[in-house]
């Protein structure tokens, strides 16, 4: 139980990796608000309040659009309002739009812009707020796990405006790590490679499905819960001394 009795925020937890998270932390202890725009899983199957409370877990829904300084702060102040204080914040929520720079309409990148980006800065500003009014647990005031991917160190193949606003989710890693270490905050992130969700359309094509596993050196595509288990991590006492890291979750493949 490494994250008894803390309490979590985790946007797009809804689906697949941001799932995955939530279960996995509610595992563990945790009191786990699932912050989507709604509750019912792209991939199918139970909710993931459904899944952690037969489980014998606590986690609550939480409409949330990460887009919305609103949403961010009610999902918050509900985690509060549970278990008393902010603990961890995952700013996980991302969208795409399967287009290289040329196809990419102004609305395409604001629409982008405004999930990866600005939902991982208000993510993040709304956790520091919070955080910053808490006494420290030991030496950790609340930790922060944001959700990159290597298409935020290298070209994301048709995506101009994900691969972008990935890049900015570890450019804020590393400074919103520097700016409140002084004050106990933690400000890490996972980098999935290839992870299986349910993902739809040219994400589970067969050519990019054989793209990704040629990049990737380990024998298999990624599964949500190899990036729950980084997450869990870092949002563990665990990870002490560890802030403003990207820690890649993904098979080998920026070693490649
Ligand atoms: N799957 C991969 O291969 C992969 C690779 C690298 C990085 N990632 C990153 O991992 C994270 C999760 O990816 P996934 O594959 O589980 O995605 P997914 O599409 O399966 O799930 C994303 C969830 O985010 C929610 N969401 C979208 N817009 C939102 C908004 N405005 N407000 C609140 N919630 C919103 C969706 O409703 C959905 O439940 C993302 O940050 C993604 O960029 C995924």
């Amino acid at each position: 139980m490494r994250l008894l009795d803390r309490t979590a925020v985790v946007t797009g937890a809804a689906s697949g990796i941001g799932k995955a998270i939530a279960r996995r932390f509610a595992a563990e202890g945790a009191i786990v608000v699932v912050a989507d725009l709604g509750e019912t899983p792209r991939e199918g199957g139970e909710t993931t309040v459904a899944s952690i409370t037969a489980a014998g877990g606590r986690a609550v829904f939480q409409r949330c659009d990460v887009t919305r300084a609103d949403d961010l702060s009610a999902a918050i102040a509900l985690a509060v309002e549970l278990g008393g204080r902010l603990d961890i914040m995952v700013n996980n929520a991302a969208i795409g739009t399967d287009t290289p720079l040329l196809d990419t309409s102004e609305d395409d990148w604001d629409r982008v812009m405004a999930v990866n980006a600005k939902g991982v800065f208000l993510g993040c500003r709304e956790a520091v707020l919070r955080m910053l009014g808490q006494a420290p647990r030991g030496e950790v005031r609340g930790r922060i796990v944001n959700i990159s991917s290597q298409h935020g160190m290298i070209r994301a193949p048709n995506d101009f405006a994900y691969g972008v606003g990935k890049a900015a989710v570890v450019y804020m890693t590393r400074q919103i790590a520097g700016d409140y270490a002084a004050e106990g905050i933690v400000c890490n992130a996972v980098a999935p490679g290839k992870i299986l969700t349910g993902k739809t359309g040219r994400a589970i094509a067969p050519e990019m499905l054989a793209y990704s596993q040629g990049r990737t050196p380990w024998p298999r595509l990624g599964r949500p819960d190899d990036v729950a288990n980084a997450a869990l991590f870092l949002a563990s006492d665990e990870a002490s001394y560890i802030t403003g890291e990207n820690l890649m979750v993904d098979g080998g493949w920026m070693a490649n």
